[in-house]
């Protein structure tokens, strides 16, 4: 069993993705390599899509974030699939233009906005402004008053969830960059503020409290936290709101030991407590957005390595280290995150050691996955694959060592296409005076 249903082997044992040959993509595209299986990307947008309009009704949305993979043709397949955007800079509000997405709907998150950020998203007529503190508001307030024009905004809420614990907790995640915390008051300051600024409509809360989350309950927990802060926010100040944007987080399978969850029962789940929230608090029912990223494109993404080397340390352990690394992966650096590891090739039967798959930058901390078991006769210009890697890889990615960032090659029905080129020498002196 792989860890995804576009995984595979066909007859003589070679690894395939989205139905097509990973040695065969290999050899036409290079190494390292992105892939992306177009077809799962747009059944995820349509799975959780699909669920939010039949649990919230025809109000309800879905924003793609944009964070997960970022480059036009995935911005333009999330617009496509009917889904609005999360953008965070300027650069990915350009990828939106370029795109064709349709900027009212999308919704501008980030904790430090830039002045040039503020005026680009406007020009750019984003449709909402998610406004993470006091300092952005009036920032915002201003520019809008400059432009005689009233911007659209939602306030970014820390419900105080640890999504880790799996419990509301009073601190802990009330320290955090992201905004204002409903326990210290600062939630309900920030509403009563952004109520009086003439220039700023107020249309509902944004909270996103994690990632990588497998428990329904953190989902129907923050809902809960957060109709119950509409209340009394309405009892307060008299203000409903007509949005509530509850972020994203959904996990996604990485190891065999990751649970599956049903993202739309999540979804499902979620919709029923709001309501009976909203009936029981003769609240009127807002319009739920979602902002799914990872489970939109995680598991429609491999990479593909060439082994460089293969070393053993007698008494200490294996290394294989292949032609990519923490330049394109770096999420084992930053977190440790857990990978699936695949040979290329695989014989039945064959005899597996268990290896560090490391990078070839020069860095220690260069790992992809520790302690994986890959063929014993792995060798230079064996093909590996790291399964799962359609988020938070090709948006993280840097050129620590001037590497030039591997191309995106997007697969639908058995064909492939470049979305993104490989990035050259050329390209990495480009700006350079
Ligand atoms: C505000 C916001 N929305 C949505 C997301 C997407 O989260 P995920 O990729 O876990 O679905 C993030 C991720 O950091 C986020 O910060």
């Amino acid at each position: 069993m792989f860890i995804c249903d576009n995984i595979d082997r066909d007859s003589s044992g070679g690894l395939t993705f989205a139905g097509c040959s990973v040695k065969s993509l290999a050899a036409r595209f290079g190494t390292p390599l992105y892939l992306m299986d177009e077809d799962k990307i747009r059944q995820n947008c349509r799975s959780i899509l699909g669920a939010v309009k039949k649990y919230f009704g025809d109000a309800g949305g879905v924003l793609y974030a944009g964070k997960a993979a970022s480059f036009t043709r995935m911005i333009a397949i999330a617009a496509e699939e009917g889904l609005g955007l999360d953008v965070v800079s300027s650069g990915e509000i350009y990828t939106a233009l370029k795109a064709g997405a349709d900027m009212g709907n999308a919704f501008f998150h980030g904790n430090c906005k830039t002045d040039r950020d503020i005026a680009c998203a406007m020009d750019s007529g984003v449709g909402y402004f998610v406004v993470d503190c006091e300092d952005e508001l009036y920032a915002l307030e201003e520019e809008a008053k400059r432009r005689d024009t009233v911007q659209k905004i939602l306030l970014r809420i820390t419900p105080g969830i640890d999504p880790h614990t799996f419990k509301a907790v009073a601190t802990g995640v009330v320290d955090s960059k992201f905004g204002c915390a409903i326990q210290t008051g600062a939630a309900l300051d920030m509403t009563e503020k952004a109520l009086s600024c003439p220039h700023l409509s107020l249309e509902g809360f944004h909270c996103h409290v994690g990632s990588q989350i497998f428990l329904r309950e953190v989902f129907t927990d923050t809902a809960a936290i957060m109709i119950g802060f509409m209340i009394s926010v309405r009892e307060k100040t008299g203000y409903a709101a007509r949005i509530l944007d509850l972020g994203g987080g959904f996990g996604v399978r990485y190891v065999q030991d990751d649970p599956d969850i049903d993202i739309p029962s999540f979804i499902e789940a979620t919709a029923q407590k709001i309501i009976t929230l909203c009936d029981d608090g003769n609240y009127p029912l807002p319009r739920v957005m979602l902002e799914p990223g990872r489970s939109i494109v995680a598991d429609a993404g491999m990479s593909v390595y060439t082994v460089g080397a293969v070393k053993d340390i007698e008494g200490y352990r294996r290394y294989a280290a292949v032609d990519g690394g923490m330049t394109d992966n770096p999420r084992y650096a930053l977190y440790g995150s857990a990978y699936t590891v695949l040979a290329e090739k695989e014989i039945p039967g064959e005899q597996m050691t268990r290896c560090d798959l490391v990078g070839r930058c020069c860095e220690s901390g260069d790992i992809i996955q520790k302690d994986v078991p890959l063929p014993s006769s792995l060798k230079r210009w064996d093909l590996v694959a790291v399964c799962t890697t359609g988020a938070y890889n090709y948006s993280m990615a840097s050129n620590y060592n001037r590497l030039g960032r591997p191309p995106v090659v997007m697969l639908t029905g058995g064909e492939s296409y470049e979305a993104v080129r490989r990035e050259t020498d050329e390209d990495l002196t480009a700006l350079d005076l």
